[in-house]
Order: structure tokens, then C-alpha cells, then sequence
């Protein structure tokens, strides 16, 4: 997908109309954040904002990014964060997160037709892209958790942080009756990007 990626998904972003509700995947981030503290963090897809409320009680400041502009995604909830319409981490320098955190859309699609759950190609194109753009943006010591599902090419995912520099394990598992849902820690190796 790569760089045509804002415009493939344009008419997608276009025509959304409903925020993500929250799920069994915003669930188990929502715990998982719960273990981490630290100066900054950020949310990538910031949908209900369940997640971002959740990072208000443990980092001081709160940023989430989120494609879809829609007005009850910022009425609904208050709170010391910060909303922003931007593709991924793309608005951000390099370097400056303690934390990344996203539940991206990762069923497997041919296209993307609902940009909240659909996730290209083995359901893992759109998760790595978010990647790439949240590994660029933590801290040296910082760190990334992502929400991934068995129903995608998960390989693909721990293929690619291996290509990419970065380590990672699992520090939570959820199975539902369809699918097991996982959450995984990455950060960079010990000698950095
Ligand atoms: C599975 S939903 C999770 C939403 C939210 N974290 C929650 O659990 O309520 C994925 C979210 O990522 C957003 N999204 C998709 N592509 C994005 C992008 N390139 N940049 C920012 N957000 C994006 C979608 O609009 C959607 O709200």
C-alpha cells in the first residue's frame, strides 16, 4: 500500500460515518495500558477514545491521532487529551513518545472499504504501516503495544519487526470464539535503530 495509501483509502475516510465502538480488542489494550507510566504517550486510531482515557491516569500528556473526523468522537468524551485528525504519527517529529498504542483495523481485506476494521492485505498491511510510523516516533527506550489478531498473517508482523531493528513479546492473549486476539509489546533492540 506504502505511499498511495492516503489516497487508496480516500473514499473509504470520505464516507465514514460511525466511530469505532468499543470491542473485545479495545478491551484488552485498554487493560494492557494499564501497566505503563511515563511522560507521553500516544494513541494511533483513537476511535471511542476508551484507550486514551484510560493513558490520562498514568502519563502526563495524552495525544491520539484518528482519520475520521467525526463530531462525536470529540464531544463525548472531556478529559487532558489531545485529539488530532492525522494519518497515523505522520504529524509528530521522530523521537518523543513513551509509549505508542493502537487496536488498528486488522481484518484481512483486498481493499479498504471500512478503514476502521479493514487491514489490507493478510490483515496485516494497514497494522504495519501503523507501525512504522509508531516505532519512528517512541523514544529510544520507548515503547510500542499493538493489538493483533490470529484471523491475519501475524508472522508477518514479527518478520518485520526482526527486519526493522525492533524486538517484541506477547504480554497478553485474549481467544474469542473466532479468532485470539494478542497484544504485543515492541521496542527497539539494545543498540537502537
Ligand atoms: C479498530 S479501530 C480502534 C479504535 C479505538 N482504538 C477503539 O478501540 O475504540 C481502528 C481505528 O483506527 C482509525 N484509523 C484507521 N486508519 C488510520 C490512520 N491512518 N491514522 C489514524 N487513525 C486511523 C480508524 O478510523 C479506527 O477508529
Amino acid at each position: 500500500m506504502g505511499e498511495d495509501y492516503l489516497k487508496k483509502i480516500a473514499h473509504a475516510t470520505a464516507r465514514h460515518e460511525k466511530p469505532y465502538l468499543p470491542s473485545q480488542d479495545t478491551k484488552l489494550l485498554r487493560r494492557s495500558v494499564k501497566e505503563y507510566t511515563g511522560g507521553s504517550a500516544l494513541e494511533i486510531g483513537f476511535g471511542s477514545g476508551s484507550v486514551m482515557e484510560e493513558l490520562s491516569k498514568n502519563f502526563e500528556l495524552v495525544v491520539g491521532t484518528e482519520l475520521i473526523p467525526l463530531r462525536e468522537q470529540f464531544s463525548s468524551l472531556g478529559g487532558p487529551w489531545h485529539r488530532i485528525i492525522a494519518d497515523r504519527a505522520t504529524c509528530f517529529r521522530s523521537s518523543i513518545f513513551d509509549l505508542v498504542v493502537f487496536n488498528p483495523p486488522y481484518l484481512p481485506s483486498d481493499s479498504i472499504e471500512d478503514i476502521t476494521v479493514d487491514g489490507g492485505g493478510g490483515g496485516v498491511e494497514v497494522p504495519l504501516l501503523f507501525l512504522d510510523e509508531a516505532s519512528r516516533v517512541i523514544t529510544r527506550d520507548g515503547k510500542v503495544l499493538m493489538v493483533i489478531s490470529d484471523a491475519g498473517e501475524i508472522a508477518r508482523i514479527e518478520t518485520r519487526c526482526g527486519a526493522m531493528g525492533l524486538q517484541f513479546r506477547i504480554i497478553a492473549e485474549e481467544d474469542l470464539f473466532y479468532e485470539s486476539l494478542y497484544v504485543y509489546e515492541i521496542k527497539w533492540k539494545e543498540e537502537g535503530p
